[in-house]
């Protein structure tokens, strides 16, 4: 993989050290391209509002099999959305609840899939049980397993969870559901794009995701995945004018064609480049040797796993003797490193997101850093 090449073709890389593609991915040049044509075309006359809508509607039809062949669906599986929280609210709207209905969710969630399971124990009694997060997968599937009854319903689980960057065994939990008749709706923004997501073969009902992340593709995309046999039990928000037998029928707005260009834009990009296994191959070498700089330096902590099933490119590290939002200011006004605070277990500590295309030179910048902040301290 031609790195320099590829960085090249990435505008916002030019504003100093960028390791937040957990938050914002980079997208390259041609999604920017793709949806500025998409608006051009649309504004400047050039097309019929007749022949802009048939537009419209043809490029929104086509993205359900384009995302579907990335991730191992079928085209009928796939709701387009706006986000993550779109996808949760058609999920957890749109299933029949009883008071006491049990789901459970980890200790890591993001604010967006909590609240969406805080907003069902409000609305209809459900129970929201939590399960303790651990780098070994078989720990996590023993405590999960412990605390399933008979009134659990649901999984709700990061695929990979948005602080640590630990990846769940999505397999094995979604087979454990599988046999006690229990739901699975996971939460896809730190998983897909990072590594290469069969979705078929990961055995899920559902699958919520936004694509602005390690898709590199504009905000504003996402998806929803429903299985096939889910759709059975999982009802529309609102009546389909036109039902069509597809997840289709699960969006509750027009989605914006510009946008999906965009996202196909990122997909071509993404099996250009190698597709998602080249593109996993590529940060995990990255992440692995920035987890062994960090060891070296006195002071220094990896907080985020280092299990080959559980690791990622996200790697969390503290500094002993400092909170991470004062880390994470200092590396942001002292070395323009672009990175986040972790914030929703203690102790908190500074998320890096080690993507295919960081540089060495950004690592490099990063572990000086770190290594002065910690000198510091002592
Ligand atoms: C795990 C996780 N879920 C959800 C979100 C955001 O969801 P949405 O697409 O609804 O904005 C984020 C964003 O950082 C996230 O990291």
């Amino acid at each position: 993989m031609d790195i320099a090449q590829i960085r090249d073709q990435m505008p916002g890389l030019q504003f100093g050290v960028y390791l937040n593609t957990g938050g914002i991915g980079q997208s390259p040049v041609c999604v920017n391209k793709a949806m500025a044509e998409g608006y051009q075309q649309m504004l400047s006359g050039i097309m019929s509002p007749a022949d802009q809508y048939s537009a419209m509607e043809r490029a929104a039809s086509e993205m359900p099999a384009r995302i579907a062949g990335f991730f191992g669906a079928d085209a009928g599986e796939i709701a387009l959305t706006m986000s993550t929280g779109e996808g949760y609210g058609m999920v957890l709207g749109g299933l029949s609840w009883q008071p006491g209905d049990e789901v459970i969710i980890t200790n890591e969630e993001h604010p967006v899939p909590l609240q969406a399971a805080e907003g069902l124990a409000d609305r209809v009694g459900a129970v929201v049980k939590v399960v303790e997060i651990d780098q070994d997968k078989d720990v996590f599937l023993h405590r999960l397993e412990d605390i399933i009854t008979p009134r659990t319903r649901m999984f709700c689980f990061s695929h990979v969870t948005t602080d640590t960057g630990n990846r769940l065994p999505a397999r094995e939990i979604c087979a454990l559901a599988r046999s006690r008749g229990i739901l699975t709706l996971w939460d896809g923004c730190q998983a897909v794009g990072q590594f290469p997501v069969d979705l078929h073969d990961m055995g899920c009902d559902f699958y919520a995701t936004n694509c602005y992340k390690w898709m590199l593709a504009p905000m504003g995309t996402g998806f929803l995945y429903v299985r096939k046999d889910a759709q059975q039990v999982l009802k529309p928000l609102r009546r389909p004018h036109a039902p069509d037998g597809t997840a289709r029928q699960y969006e509750t707005g027009t989605p914006s064609s510009m946008l999906y260009q965009g996202l196909e834009a990122s997909l071509d990009f993404m099996d250009g480049i190698g597709g998602p296994q080249a593109i996993a191959e590529e940060a995990g070498r990255k992440a692995e040797s920035l987890r062994t700089r960090f060891d070296a330096i006195p002071g220094v902590r990896v907080i985020s796993s280092r299990c080959a099933d559980t690791r990622t490119g996200i790697v969390a590290f503290a500094v002993e003797g400092m909170e991470g939002n004062e880390v994470s200011e200092a590396l942001r006004n002292r070395w323009q490193i672009t990175q986040r605070a972790t914030y929703i277990n203690k102790p908190t500590g500074v998320r890096i997101s080690v993507a295919f295309y960081t540089s060495d030179v950004e690592l490099d910048t990063l572990v000086e850093a770190v290594t002065t902040l910690a000198g510091e301290m002592n």
